[in-house]
C-alpha cells in the first residue's frame, strides 16, 4: 500500500482528499464512457492506493443503504470520510433546482434529502457537508423570481442548519460551494462573495455552522482570482473546506490537475493558507480525463498530490520578510519576480 501524502508543518488535519466521482468512466456531453464504471465502493481502495487520507461522496453515490458498508470498507483501508454532499443536480426531478425550485413539493424533497445527508455524514464520520449550487439558477430570465429564490435559499438553509444543530450539535458544519455557470446558464450563489452574503442573511444563531467550500477552478470560470476568493473566506473565518484543481481559462469546467495551469498563483495560495494556519482538509476536485486508460485512472490524483506537496514545500521556503520588504519598497514587479525565483529558481 502506498503511503499517504502529507504536508510538512500543516496546522490541524493533515493528509489529502478526493471525491469518488473524480474516478468516473469518462463521459462528457459529447460522448459516452471510455472506461467501464468502477463500482463506488471499489473506488475507495483506488483513492487509498493513490495516497489519499480522505474520500468525499454524494448521497447518490453512497446512499443511506450503503453508508454502513462504506464506513466499514473505509475503516479497513485507513480512509476517512472528509466530506459528504447531497446531489441536487443528478436526479431529473431537480432539473430546475431543489431549494430554489418554483415547485414547493420539490423544495420539500430537497430539504428532506439535505437532512438525510446530514445524518449520513454523521454516520460516515464526516464533519463537513457541502452544498454545491448545482442546478440552483436559471437558463431563461423571469423563469424564477430572483428575490423569491434568494428568500427560498435563506429559508432552506435556516431549516438545514436548525436540523444539523438539533441532531448533531456543532459536530457537522455546512460549506456552500459557489460556481457561476454550468450546468445552468446562470447560477445563484455564483461566487464566494454571494455565498458570504447569503450566510450573513441566515439566522444569526445558526451562522457559525455555515461556511464556504471555494473551488479554485470555479473562481476562474467566473473570471475571478481564486487567491483573493480564498483570502475573503479566511477574512470572514469561513474557509471550512477547499476544492483544489486547475482551469485552462474561462470555459467549460475542466477539473484539471492541481498545479497544472497556474503554478505561481498556486504557490501564493499555499503561502496564504500556511500563514493563516488553515486547519481543515485540502481536497481535490479533479476529473480523470476520458483519454486515460482504466489502469491509469488515478494518475490525476497522484499528479495533483505530488504537485501540491512540491508547491507546499516551496511555499514553506518563501521568505516572508522578503515579501514584507518588497511591499514596503513598493516593488510590486520585484515581488512577482521573487515568487518566480521561489518557483523556478535553483
Ligand atoms: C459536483 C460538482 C463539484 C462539487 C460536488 C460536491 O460534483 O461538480 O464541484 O464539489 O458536486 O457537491
Ligand atoms: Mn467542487
Amino acid at each position: 500500500m502506498k503511503t499517504t501524502f502529507n504536508l510538512p508543518q500543516k496546522a490541524g488535519r493533515n493528509g489529502l482528499g478526493a471525491g469518488v466521482w473524480n474516478l468516473g468512466p469518462g463521459t462528457d456531453p459529447f460522448g459516452g464512457p471510455t472506461r467501464e464504471a468502477i463500482p463506488i465502493l471499489d473506488r475507495l481502495p483506488i483513492l487509498a492506493q493513490a495516497g489519499m487520507t480522505y474520500y468525499e461522496a454524494h448521497d447518490v453515490e453512497i446512499p443511506a443503504s450503503q453508508v454502513g458498508a462504506a464506513r466499514k470498507r473505509a475503516e479497513e483501508l485507513g480512509l476517512q470520510c472528509g466530506m459528504y454532499t447531497p446531489s441536487f443536480f443528478a436526479d431529473p426531478i431537480f432539473k430546475d433546482g431543489a431549494m430554489t425550485s418554483n415547485d414547493l413539493a420539490i423544495r420539500k424533497l430537497g430539504l428532506k434529502n439535505a437532512m438525510e445527508a446530514i445524518d449520513n455524514a454523521a454516520v460516515l464520520g464526516a464533519s463537513t457537508v457541502v452544498f454545491w449550487n448545482g442546478r440552483e439558477g436559471f437558463d431563461f430570465v423571469l423563469t424564477k423570481n430572483g428575490q423569491e429564490a434568494f428568500k427560498r435559499l435563506v429559508e432552506g438553509f435556516n431549516l438545514v442548519g436548525q436540523y444539523a444543530r438539533e441532531r448533531h450539535g456543532t459536530s457537522i458544519r455546512i460549506a456552500l460551494e459557489p460556481k457561476p455557470n454550468e450546468p445552468r446558464a446562470n447560477m445563484y450563489l455564483a461566487t464566494v462573495g454571494e455565498v458570504l452574503y447569503l450566510i450573513s442573511r441566515l439566522d444569526p444563531s445558526l451562522q457559525a455552522l455555515f461556511g464556504v467550500n471555494p473551488e479554485t477552478a470555479h473562481s476562474r470560470i467566473a473570471g475571478l482570482d481564486y487567491l483573493w476568493d480564498v483570502e475573503m473566506c479566511l477574512e470572514a473565518g469561513k474557509l471550512f473546506h477547499i476544492h483544489l484543481n486547475s482551469q485552462d481559462g474561462q470555459r467549460y469546467d475542466q477539473d484539471l490537475p492541481f498545479g497544472y495551469t497556474e503554478p505561481l498563483k498556486d504557490l501564493a495560495l499555499l503561502v496564504v493558507l500556511q500563514d493563516a494556519g488553515y486547519e481543515n482538509i485540502l481536497a481535490f476536485d479533479i476529473k480523470a480525463p476520458r483519454t486515460d486508460e482504466p489502469k491509469n485512472i488515478a494518475d490525476i490524483i497522484e499528479v495533483s498530490a505530488q504537485n501540491l506537496v512540491w508547491l507546499w514545500e516551496r511555499a514553506l521556503a518563501v521568505d516572508r520578510a522578503v515579501i514584507q520588504q518588497l511591499r514596503e519598497e513598493k516593488r510590486n514587479t520585484a515581488l512577482a519576480g521573487y515568487l518566480g525565483k521561489c518557483l523556478y529558481g535553483r
